[in-house]
């Protein structure tokens, strides 16, 4: 059975797909001129399906090839007070791209969170990134915050004080 037969599919991650994951991961950061990093499979198995989950991962398929991926991880806004997900990664293999895969991801993304109980998603992305035009067409609006991270020295200083 050729690719060609199968449709494509949006589903929760498997432990097997570590490593397909894996490398779409550093594809991601590759494409934002970040180092491809060091995120493995052995990563991927602990953190999305260990006994401290950080993340859930759906992957887009096509019979048994991975497509694309999308990241996300609970969120929670006090001032509402209302409960979300954080859309951490979304990727679609630059073959496959602008046939819809990456709004489904979304959408799924969207559909798991309400099934929850949750109202609404966040997610960055770069002021440059070409992603914005669909982001905008999902209905994607500006929050107009500076995103910061105290990592690193900062961190580990803090932290000791
Ligand atoms: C963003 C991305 C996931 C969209 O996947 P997709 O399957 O092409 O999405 P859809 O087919 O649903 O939507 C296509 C839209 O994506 C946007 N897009 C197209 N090429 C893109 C690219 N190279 N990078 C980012 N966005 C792109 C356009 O708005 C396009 O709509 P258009 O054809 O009307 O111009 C995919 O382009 C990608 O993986 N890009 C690189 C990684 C990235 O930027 N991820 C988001 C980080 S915040």
């Amino acid at each position: 059975v050729t690719g060609a037969r199968h449709r494509v599919v949006v589903r929760g991650a498997r432990p097997a797909d570590g490593a397909r994951v894996a490398s779409m991961v550093k594809a991601l950061a590759v494409s934002e001129g970040k180092a491809p990093g060091r995120f493995s499979s052995a990563d991927f198995a602990r953190d999305g399906f260990g006994p401290q989950r950080r993340f859930t991962c759906l992957v887009a398929s096509r019979g048994p090839a991975l497509l694309g991926y999308a990241i996300y991880y609970p969120a929670y806004d006090a001032a509402t007070p209302s409960h979300g997900l954080h859309l951490l990664d979304l990727w679609v293999e630059p073959d496959s791209r602008d046939g819809g895969i990456g709004s489904d991801l979304i959408k799924e993304v969207v559909r798991r969170c309400r099934d929850v109980g949750g109202t609404w998603i966040t997610l960055h992305v770069r002021r440059r990134n070409a992603a914005r035009a669909l982001y905008a067409r999902l209905g994607g609006a500006s929050l107009r915050l500076l995103f910061l991270a105290i990592e690193g020295e900062a961190f580990t200083t803090l932290a000791a004080e």
